[in-house]
């Protein structure tokens, strides 16, 4: 069957070419004795998921060196853990890492199971990363699929099918296609092959192992795959950040509240986000002071709105109160703090001489 000579060709090109990540055992590491490490395997797919290789080292390296094992993080403080986070964007995704240590840890003896079932109760463990993880740690038979696979499958068989209804066509190709044998790379070969050679634009079909059965390429159609229901355009929401700033370079900072977007981050004061708020109405400010406009806006795109949020920075003594539930962090702390990427333009726009 064409299917099964066609994971032959792609497990025999990642012997080869698999990317060196931090958190990968490569087929030719398992040859020097090296297993894959479930806790590794767990944390680079959480961190993956909307975010890049290049912009995951540094996190995964830092957290694996912060909290070696399951266990360091499992007893780790929450606040500590989001800190380690800021900058990479999905703060859900680090408050249920976090949740997801703790589960194991209490719940599995500090083990993960190895079923994809039995993996998708755990806190922030959807289908994809239950299939990852069992796959990739476990060699279990799963079909894994994300946007790579998507793309290079839809090429391959040259499906038409436009996103999101090619999702369920390709997981059962996928399942059909996986091997019994090294589950794992065969999924992470796709996925390489995906992000180094069968890219969104200009994929490269000239040195892509399925260069001579890709149904895709061979109508001309490649480049065009995965077809995609027009999107919905984001609405602008706006907003107002007013930086508070003491005599010794400290700025005042709150915690933002435990549900909702940007869960138990850090943030200067802030108005609520909205398609009708004002830029400019200091009627909204938390105190009375002298405040200074910049003149660069915080601009931000999350997941369903565009943000556009006004900056405006005060001057206060050393001895201006501590409102209940805030704090001031120096300029040496500042980077330490669980600021989102969004809130850390604010204080950098904010601060700026
Ligand atoms: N993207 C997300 N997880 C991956 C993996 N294990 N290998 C390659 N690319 C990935």
């Amino acid at each position: 069957m064409q299917v099964k000579s066609d994971s032959r060709i792609l497990l025999d090109w990642y012997k080869l070419n698999a990317r060196d990540l931090p958190w990968r055992v490569r087929p030719c590491d398992r040859e020097n004795g090296l297993k894959a490490n479930p806790y590794h395997v767990w944390m680079s797919e959480i961190m993956l998921q909307q975010t890049t290789v290049a912009a995951v080292k540094k996190y995964f390296e830092h957290f694996t060196q912060n909290w070696p094992d399951l266990s360091d993080l499992a007893s780790a403080e929450e606040e500590d853990v989001l800190k380690a986070w800021a900058g990479l964007g999905y703060y859900s995704r680090a408050r249920n890492l976090f949740k997801c240590a703790k589960t194991v840890q209490l719940n599995h003896n500090g083990r993960f199971p190895e079923e994809e079932a039995r993996l998708l109760k755990l806190p922030g463990i959807g289908a994809y990363t239950a299939a990852a993880i069992s796959a990739i740690a476990f060699g279990r038979h799963a079909a894994v699929v994300d946007g790579n696979v998507e793309r290079v499958l839809s090429r391959r068989f040259a499906i038409e099918t436009p996103l999101p209804a090619l999702k369920k066509e390709v997981k059962e190709l996928m399942g059909e296609l996986t091997p019994d044998e090294h589950p794992g790379d065969f999924a992470q070969a796709i996925m390489d092959l995906g992000a180094t050679v069968c890219t969104p634009r200009s994929p490269n079909c000239l040195i892509c192992p399925w260069m001579d059965v890709c149904e895709g390429r061979k109508l001309g159609i490649a480049e065009t795959l995965p077809r995609k229901a027009p999107k919905k355009e984001k609405p602008l929401r706006r907003g107002m950040a007013f930086l508070v700033v003491r005599s010794d370079g400290a700025v005042l900072l709150r915690k933002r509240p435990d549900k909702g977007l940007l869960a138990g981050m850090s943030e200067p004061l802030t108005t609520p986000w909205s398609v009708d708020a004002p830029l400019d109405d200091l009627q909204l400010a938390p105190f009375t002071l002298d405040w200074d406009l910049r003149d660069e806006l915080v601009r931000h795109t999350f997941t369903h709105f565009h943000l556009e949020m006004s900056v405006y920075t005060a001057s206060v003594a050393q001895d201006f109160e501590t409102p209940e539930d805030h704090w001031w962090s120096s300029p040496s702390e500042i980077s330490g703090e669980a600021l989102p990427t969004v809130m850390r333009k604010a204080v950098e726009i904010g601060c700026r001489a």
